[in-house]
């Protein structure tokens, strides 16, 4: 559970500072990511009340968007790209291998909380796919090798 009242002063701080019309609310729900991690479901009420929004939509748009997350990661956050040119590229077979090597399955985060593997829909570099994101750094023409050198970093 997150600390409710600093998101709270975080709510409160940003409609001062930018107003609560409804083009305010992805910005404010990508700062609360970017400060507590992820948006925390108790969050709806209070963010729909400083928006006079109704909680259906508030939940709407953070379940809508897949940036959001909506529990904490992994302390390493692998992101392997779906998208049509890795996959075209063997990014199936890549998702697969990542999954065994890292031992927990797409969409999740591992029991240790090390690791959180997700999808990713392109980076931008479809020439070198198929294509990763570990803790925000592309890695490109990823392979089983590549595969393990990702696996030692995030066992350090
Ligand atoms: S399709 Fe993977 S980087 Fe574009």
């Amino acid at each position: 559970m997150i600390r409710l009242e600093a998101a709270d002063a975080l709510i409160a701080q940003w409609t001062r500072r930018h107003g609560a019309a409804r083009d305010q609310l992805l910005p404010l729900l990508h700062m609360l990511q970017e400060e507590m991690g992820f948006v925390d479901d108790a969050l709806v009420a209070p963010i729909a009340a400083a928006f006079n929004l109704s909680r259906a939509d508030v939940h709407g748009v953070v379940t809508f968007y897949h940036d959001f997350r909506r529990v904490p990661a992994g302390r390493h956050v692998v992101k392997i790209c779906r998208a049509e040119s890795c996959q075209a590229r063997g990014g199936a077979a890549i998702e697969a291998a990542a999954a065994e090597r890292l031992g927990v399955a797409m969409g999740g985060t591992r029991r240790d909380g090390q690791v959180t593997l997700e999808a990713v829909y392109c980076l931008g570099l479809c020439a070198v796919g198929p294509n990763a994101l570990v803790d925000g750094r592309p890695v490109a023409r990823v392979d089983a090798g590549r595969l393990d050198a990702i696996a030692r970093e995030i066992a350090a």
